[in-house]
């Protein structure tokens, strides 16, 4: 049985991916900082006569991080999937923008991928390979105003891809980005009105020339097909998932979030 490790598993995109790969029989180490709600998750998963556990785990503390890897080993005894899901997004103007706020984002979006990446890799290597699934953002490529240092930390993970890709090939390690648009999660509709929140919806269906609005299941699939070995000749590349957004060079057709 696989094993994979999900961080941000406790609701939006962390929770369906860890559903799905509970699913394609994978053992699940689900972890995030919302402990009633990512043992929500691994209970789901039981319920349905998968494996799953929960952790409370901030992915910008490395004892924290260490230890998720530790109860990994003692409790499915290895792993051989990371997803780099857990995210925070930041929305102000660069000048407005204060160092808290950097390290905050870096922390969680960056900081937190790496340091997932340097504890699962020894003990994937001892498993024989494979396979890290950073979710980058489309924001990586081209972004909105107000969104520098979530920007800048979505294009940095991009980086860190293909860099971990090139350090971990021998070990049958691959690492592969996936550029999501807006999906239809907590983090979409986050703003002060309900109306707001369905403007948002509205303005990102609008941009997709098939009109979608990619929900999380979209992002689980693609991940779930990462992470098999079909996907085998994948490494070291951020693979974008905008349902047609980013074709399009009607500019400012999706006006400020
Ligand atoms: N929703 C979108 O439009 C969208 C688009 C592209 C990429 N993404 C990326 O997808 C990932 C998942 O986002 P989502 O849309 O499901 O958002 P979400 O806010 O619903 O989920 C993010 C999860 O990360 C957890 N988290 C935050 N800080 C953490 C920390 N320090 N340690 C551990 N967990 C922490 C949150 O508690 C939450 O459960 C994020 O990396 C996000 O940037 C989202």
């Amino acid at each position: 049985m696989k094993v994979a490790v999900i961080t941000g598993a406790a609701r939006g995109i962390g929770r369906i991916t860890a559903l799905r790969l509970a699913k394609d029989g994978c053992a699940i180490v689900a972890s995030d900082i919302l402990t009633e709600q990512v043992n929500e998750t691994a209970e789901l998963i039981r319920e349905s006569s998968g494996k799953a556990l929960a952790l409370t785990v901030d992915v910008r503390d490395e004892e924290q991080v260490k230890e998720m890897f530790e109860v990994a080993i003692s409790e499915f005894g290895g792993v051989d999937i990371l997803v780099n899901n857990a995210g925070v997004v930041w929305r102000s103007h660069i000048v407005e923008t204060n160092s808290e706020d950097f390290d905050l984002v870096i922390g969680v979006n960056l900081k937190g991928a790496f340091l997932c990446t340097k504890y699962a890799a020894p003990i994937m290597r001892k498993r024989g390979g494979g396979v890290i699934v950073n979710i980058s953002s489309l924001h990586a490529f081209a972004t909105l105003p107000n969104l520098a240092v979530y920007a800048a930390s979505k294009a940095g993970l991009i980086g860190l891809t293909k860099a971990a890709a090139l350090d971990l090939g021998d070990w049958n390690i691959r690492v592969v980005a996936v550029c999501p648009a807006a999906v239809d999660t907590p983090m979409l509709r986050d703003k002060p009105t309900e109306e707001e929140n369905i403007a948002a919806v509205n303005r990102w269906k609008k941009a997709s020339p098939i009109g979608l609005l990619l929900q999380p299941e979209d992002v689980a699939n693609l991940v779930a097909w990462l992470v098999s070995d079909e996907a085998r000749g994948l490494t070291g590349v951020a693979i974008v998932l905008d349902a047609g957004v980013s074709a399009d060079l009607q500019v400012r057709k999706i006006p400020v979030q």
